[in-house]
C-alpha cells in the first residue's frame, strides 16, 4: 500500500527510482512521481498518473531529470483524495524547498490543514501528505529564524521531528530539502521503511524488493524512529532525537526470487511455485525419519503451548482464511480450543483474553495494519503472541514474542497464492506440534507428517491440469457470479476460491459451507450458473453430493474438484478437476490449487490484469 523509494550516495539517483518503484508497483499502483536536487540546489519534480510507466514515459519524452545523486520515489494506492497528478507524490512546501513522500494516513490532516491555512499557507492537492510537507516547512522557517539549532545538526532533521510531534497517525516518510542537498531523511510509525546500507550510499525503501539489487545489508526502522542520511554518514535516533545504535542485519531472499523468470504473471509464477515453497516451510522442521516436528522459532514457549487454553488465529483476507483451516486443524491435531478471527474485528470487540491464550498473527507481508493493530491488542492483554510470517524482519515479525517463518520466498502477485498453502503448512506443523506433546499418538503424527511431506508431488501433479482448467474456465467466464461450496475443511477453501475470482476477475462469486446454500444463497442459482464444489472423498462426501443434487435440480452447472480416480463423481457434474488423494485434514492444500487456476484464467479471459487488479494493493498498511 504505497511505495517508497529513496536514494543518496554517488550514483545518479534517477533510473535507480524509477526501477525501485517498479519493483515496488505491487503496493499501488494508482499514480506515482518522482524528486531529485540536482549539483546546482534545484529541485525536480515529475508526477504522473497510472502506472510507473507512464512516469517512465514522461520522464524519457521531454521531462527529462538532470543528474542528480540524492532522491525519491513514490507509487500511490489512493486514501485521501482522488489518483490524480496533483495528489500523486512528492508533495511539496510552500516555498518548494522541501519534498516529501509518504505511506501511511496523517489522521488529524484536517486540524493541521486548517492552522496552516491561517498562516497563510496554501495547497495544491487533497491530500493527507501534502499537510506534512506544507508543516514540516513552516517550522523549517521557524528553526532557522529562531536559529536554535546548533552546529552540525541538520534544520531539516530538527524541522522533520518537530512536525512529527504534531502528527497522529501513521507514517513511512523520506523528505529532502534543496537547502541540504545531500541529506534525506527518513522516518517510520505504523508503516514499514527499511535502509539499505550500502558502500557510501543509502537506499530506502518500503520493501527489501528494491534494496536487494544495490546491497544485502539492511537495517529496519522501528517506530517512532529516524535515520538522516548522506553519503559518508548516517545516524539513527528515534523523533525525540535520542541516538539510537543500529542493527545490520543480512536480507534473506536473492534478487533472482524477486524476477518474474519465463512466466507472463507473478500469480501464475508463485502458484507453481508452490511444491518448492511448501518443500521450504516443511525443510528441517517436518523430520519424517523420526515423526517429529521440529520448530525453533517457537520452542522457548513449548510449556505456554502445551498447556494452552484458547488459541485465537487471526488475519485478513487470504490468511484469515488460512487461519481457518487452522482453526480445524488446532481443534483436531491439538485438540485445543481454537478460534479464527478477523484482526480488524477482534481489535475494537474488547475481546476476551483469559490466562492460557495464545494470539497466533498470520500474515505475508507482516506489515498488515489491522493484524499488527490486533496483535498489540492481545499481547496487551496477556495473550503469548505468535506469529505465522512470510517476510522475514517485518513489523508483525518483529513484535510477536515468537514465531515461524513460512519462507515462501517473496510473493509479489498481489492476488496471494503459495503464501496461502504455506501458511495451512505452517498451522498443520504447529497443530503436530503441540498435540504430540498433548494427546496425539506417534503413530498418529507420522502419518500426518507423511501426508505432508507428500503433497509437493502431489501439488505437482494438479498443477499439470492447468489447460484443462482453462478450457474449463473459458466456458464460464463470461457469467458474472459464480459460487463456491464446500463442507469442513473445504469450506475455507471455497471462501478463498470466492476471494480469488473476485479480485481479480471482477466476477462476483460468494463462497460458502455447502449446507449453509439452502438457507438463503439458493435462491441465487439460476440456469448456467457455475457452481464449484470441492467434492473430495472424504467424512462428508455423501452430504456433499445431495448439495450438488439441490444445485443441479435448478440449473446450476457443477464443477467439481474430486478425489483421483472417483469415477461417481462424474455422474453429477458438467466437469471435474481431480487432485490425489490425501488426509482429509491436509486436503486444502491440493484441493485450493484448481481454483486459484480458476481465477487465473477467468481474468486473463476477461483481459484483466492479473498481477495487478483494479484498487487493491498487496500490503494493506491502513486500518
Ligand atoms: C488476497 C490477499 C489479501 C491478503 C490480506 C492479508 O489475495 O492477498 O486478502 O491476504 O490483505 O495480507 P497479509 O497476509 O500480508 O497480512
Amino acid at each position: 500500500m504505497c511505495g517508497i523509494v529513496a536514494y543518496v550516495g554517488r550514483k545518479i539517483a534517477q533510473p535507480l527510482l524509477v526501477e525501485g518503484l517498479k519493483r515496488l508497483e505491487y503496493r499501488g499502483y494508482d499514480s506515482a512521481g518522482v524528486a531529485v536536487i540536482d549539483s546546482a540546489g534545484n529541485m525536480h519534480i515529475r508526477r504522473a498518473v497510472g502506472r510507473i510507466s507512464v512516469l517512465e514515459n514522461t520522464i524519457q519524452n521531454g521531462q527529462a531529470l538532470p543528474e542528480s545523486f540524492i532522491g525519491m520515489a513514490h507509487t500511490r494506492w489512493a486514501t485521501h483524495g482522488a489518483p490524480t497528478e496533483c495528489n500523486a507524490h512528492p508533495h511539496l512546501d510552500n516555498s518548494g524547498r522541501i519534498a516529501l513522500v509518504h505511506n501511511g494516513i496523517i489522521e488529524n490532516y484536517a486540524a493541521l490543514k486548517k492552522f496552516l491555512s491561517g498562516k497563510g499557507h496554501q495547497f495544491s492537492s487533497q491530500t493527507d501528505t501534502e499537510v506534512l510537507a506544507v508543516l514540516i516547512g513552516d517550522l523549517y522557517d521557524e528553526m532557522k529564524v529562531q536559529n536554535h539549532i546548533p552546529p552540525g545538526v541538520s534544520p531539516l532533521q530538527r524541522a522533520v521531528q518537530a512536525a512529527l510531534h504534531q502528527v497522529e497517525g501513521t507514517y513511512g516518510i523520506a523528505v529532502i530539502c534543496k537547502e541540504e542537498p545531500d541529506t534525506l531523511v527518513v522516518a517510520r510509525k505504523g508503516s514499514p521503511l527499511i535502509i539499505g546500507v550500502g558502500k557510501d550510499e543509502y537506499v530506502v525503501a518500503s520493501d527489501a524488493s528494491a534494496i536487494v539489487e544495490h546491497t544485502t545489508q539492511v537495517i529496519y526502522l522501528n517506530d517512532n524512529e529516524m535515520a538522516i542520511l548522506k553519503p559518508d554518514a548516517f545516524r539513527t535516533c528515534t523523533i525525540d532525537d535520542i541516538a539510537i545504535s543500529p542493527v545490520v542485519s543480512q536480507l534473506e531472499n536473492k534478487l533472482e526470487e524477486y524476477e518474474l523468470g519465463d512466466y507472463p504473471h507473478y500469480m501464475l509464477k508463485e502458484i507453481f511455485e508452490q511444491p518448492t515453497a511448501i518443500s521450504n516451510t516443511l525443510r528441517g522442521r517436518a523430520e519424517q525419519k523420526d515423526g517429529r516436528i521440529v520448530l525453533g522459532g517457537v520452542s522457548k514457549y513449548t510449556r505456554e503451548l502445551i498447556r494452552a487454553h484458547r488459541i485465537i488465529l487471526t488475519g485478513q483476507g487470504t490468511a484469515w482464511h488460512a487461519g481457518l483451516v487452522g482453526d480445524y486443524l488446532m481443534e483436531d491435531l491439538a485438540k485445543i480450543v481454537t478460534e479464527c478471527t478477523y484482526a480488524s474485528e477482534f481489535r475494537y470487540r474488547n475481546p476476551i483474553v483469559e490466562e492460557g491464550t495464545v494470539v497466533v498473527a498470520i500474515s505475508q507481508s507482516g506489515e498488515t495494519a489491522d493484524t499488527l493493530a490486533a496483535l498489540r491488542e492481545a499481547k496487551e492483554r496477556g495473550a503469548l503472541a505468535l506469529g505465522v510470517i512470510n517476510a522475514v524482519g517485518s513489523t508483525i515479525a518483529r513484535e510477536t514474542d515468537a514465531g515461524i517463518y513460512l519462507h515462501a520466498g517473496p510473493e509479489i502477485g498481489v492476488a496471494s497464492t503459495k503464501a496461502f498453502t504455506c501458511q495451512i503448512v505452517t498451522l498443520a506443523m504447529l497443530a503436530l506440534y503441540i498435540g504430540r506433546r498433548r494427546f496425539m499418538s506417534q503413530a498418529q503424527c507420522q502419518e500426518v507428517i507423511d501426508g505432508l511431506c507428500a503433497i509437493p508431488d502431489q501439488m505437482t501433479k494438479v498443477l499439470e491440469q492447468s489447460d484443462h482448467i482453462r478450457t474449463i474456465v473459458e466456458q464460464f467466464c463470461e457469467r458474472e457470479n459464480w459460487l463456491f461450496l464446500g463442507r469442513g475443511y473445504h469450506y475455507p477453501v471455497a471462501l478463498e476460491g470466492a476471494l480469488k475470482l473476485k479480485e481479480i476477475s471482477y466476477i462476483h462469486a460468494e463462497g460458502m459451507p455447502a449446507a449453509e446454500m439452502k438457507h438463503g444463497p439458493i435462491a441465487l442459482i439460476n440456469d448456467g450458473m457455475p457452481v464449484v464444489f470441492i467434492a473430495t472423498q472424504g467424512s462428508q462426501y455423501d452430504k456433499v453430493i445431495s448439495n450438488i443434487e439441490e444445485v443441479r435440480a435448478r440449473g446450476g452447472k457443477i464443477i467439481a474438484v474430486a478425489t483421483e480416480g472417483d469415477a461417481n463423481i462424474h455422474r453429477y457434474s458438467e466437469h471435474v478437476i481431480e487432485v490425489p488423494d490425501a488426509m482429509e485434514c491436509l486436503q486444502p492444500l491440493l484441493t485450493v490449487v484448481p481454483l486459484q487456476l480458476i481465477a487465473y484464467h477467468a481474468a486473463l479471459a476477461r483481459g484483466c490484469n492479473v498481477d495487478k487488479p483494479r484498487n487493491l494493493a498487496k500490503s494493506v498498511t491502513v486500518e
